[in-house]
């Protein structure tokens, strides 16, 4: 038995068991002494009545003075079944026939008898005589030669033992009826008492904050509708929980947005500023260098060192300029934009780079794809920088692979386009895939990266409201997933 069906049991004999035993005990007390004083006053009664006879037949004994007559009369009358003792008492209250029962009776009895004599008034009580307690009634006489009283008594015993016998039954009753309350109590918590527990446990669980908690219960006494309440509000509580957790995430999501977005507003104030205060110097020695390393009147190793130092600056300026160009605003407009055309126009673009370092190229492009609504520069950064990274992925050469599709794996979502780009490079590890995204996160600080490319990336995706995600490719290295809204559903 379960602690919740222990506890209805008890509060079930409670509740039902009380009341039942109290009211036995209240109405025996109650009725057995209103039937002990309702006994006791109809044998005084009959006492009474029964003296009136017997003063009637002692009077002309008692007149001659008879005193052995007036002893035969008393143990006569004293044999009579309901009858303890009879005594005559004379004009001055002293006792002169007295039956046996009463021969040794106390004075209190001789008290009541002179009393009655002197007052002239009838009284009623009891006395003990011996282990009895008797009633006792005292009946004056008057005006009658030689008899002042009559005194009889009759046993209270066979009254108290039908009162005793009385308590028997009712106790037993008593018993019997809490008995049986007590077995329906019992029956009651064995037929409730598991769903009961069930409920319990379950909003115990509620409380502990599981909110998967569904319980089920029979219709008896309307506990199928505490269950359904239950359920109810666990339902409502989930989605509550639901609703603030996704709200919260939406929240950290924006906040991380909003970093991302300053962050990138900074790069660009920077890189304007930069670019404008070393921009002439830079250009001057790239002049001058470019000029004296095509001097033919300088020897070799100084144009040599000329040559690199137009390089470098070369260099200086291209990652100025791309520092620009991802954190310049966009100044076009957003327009319906087939990105078919983009891929192939930065595949176009690329494909000189491409035969110099052997990378193979294989573009495959679905036919009437729906346009993105974007800016279309935008687009271009997003599939430039895809395909410059796998490139630089593949110094030695490799595989360039494009594929650019309508992503249907869910026909209850809207229709979005799936861009893949994925090449031979050495990939990227799992525990690197979020990092990527980072500003300034990259491993060709020689080669002049400024780890923007993906983070701008990222960022233009997430604007047009899809997602990009990193993977294998087939050939082993990266394979990056671009899963952009098409146009009837695009921000
Ligand atoms: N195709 C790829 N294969 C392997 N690693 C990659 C690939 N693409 C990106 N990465 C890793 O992610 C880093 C960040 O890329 P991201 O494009 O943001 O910057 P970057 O290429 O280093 O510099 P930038 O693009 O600004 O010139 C790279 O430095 C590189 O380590
Ligand atoms: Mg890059």
């Amino acid at each position: 038995m379960n602690l919740a069906r222990k506890r209805l049991t008890r509060k079930l004999l409670a509740i039902f068991a009380t009341p039942v035993v109290l009211g036995f005990v209240l109405t025996g007390v109650v009725s057995l002494r209103t039937i002990r004083t309702s006994l006791v006053e109809s044998s005084e009664r009959a006492l009474a009545d029964n003296i009136a006879t017997l003063r009637t037949a002692a009077l002309p004994i008692a007149a001659k003075g008879q005193t052995e007559e007036a002893a035969a009369l008393v143990e006569r009358v004293a044999d009579e079944e309901t009858v303890h003792g009879v005594a005559f008492y004379d004009e001055r209250g002293a006792p002169f026939a007295r039956s046996s029962a009463l021969v040794n009776a106390p004075s209190a009895l001789d008290v009541m008898a002179a009393r009655a004599v002197s007052l002239g008034a009838s009284s009623h009580g009891t006395v003990r005589v011996g282990d009895e307690e008797v009633l006792v009634h005292v009946e004056p006489v008057r005006d009658a030669p030689g008899l002042g009283a009559v005194v009889m008594t009759r046993e209270l015993g066979p009254i108290d033992r039908m009162i005793d016998l009385a308590l028997i039954r009712l106790a037993l009753t008593g018993g019997a009826a809490a008995l049986c309350v007590s077995l329906i109590a019992i029956w009651i918590s064995r037929v409730l008492g598991r769903e009961w527990g069930n409920l319990v446990h379950a909003v115990d669980r509620v409380a502990a904050g599981d909110l998967d908690v569904r319980v089920e219960a029979s219709p008896r006494l309307e506990l199928d509708r505490v269950a359904r309440a239950i359920n109810d509000m666990t339902r409502s509580l989930a989605e509550t929980r639901e609703k603030l957790l996704a709200a919260e995430a939406e929240r950290t999501e924006l906040a991380a947005r909003m970093r991302h977005a300053q962050a990138l507003a900074v790069v660009g104030q920077v890189a304007g500023s930069f670019a404008h205060e070393i921009g002439s110097p830079l250009n001057t020695i790239l002049g001058w260098s470019r000029l004296s390393a095509a001097d033919e009147d300088l020897p070799g190793p100084v144009r040599a060192q000329f040559e690199t130092i137009a390089a470098q600056c070369e260099r200086i300026r291209r990652i100025v300029q791309r520092m620009l160009d991802v954190s310049r605003p966009p100044t076009d407009h957003v327009v319906p934009v087939e990105l078919a055309d983009v891929v192939r126009d930065v595949t176009a673009f690329l494909a000189p780079d491409l035969r110099v370092r052997r990378i193979d190229l294989r573009l495959r492009v679905a036919e009437r794809l729906p346009p993105i609504v974007a800016v279309r520069d935008r687009l271009l950064q997003v599939v430039m920088n895809l395909c410059i990274n796998a490139i630089q992925a593949q110094p030695g050469g490799g595989t360039l692979r494009i594929s650019l599709a309508l992503d249907d794996a869910d026909p209850e979502r809207e229709p979005r386009l799936r861009l893949e780009v994925a090449d031979a490079g050495p990939g990227i590890p799992e525990d690197k895939r979020s990092q990527v995204f980072e500003l300034f996160y990259s491993t060709k600080v020689e080669i002049g990266g400024t780890g923007l490319g993906l983070p701008i990336v990222a960022d233009v995706v997430r604007d047009l409201g899809g997602r990009v995600e990193i993977a294998d490719a087939p050939e082993g290295g990266a394979l990056f997933r671009v899963l952009l809204p098409a146009a009837s559903s695009a921000r």
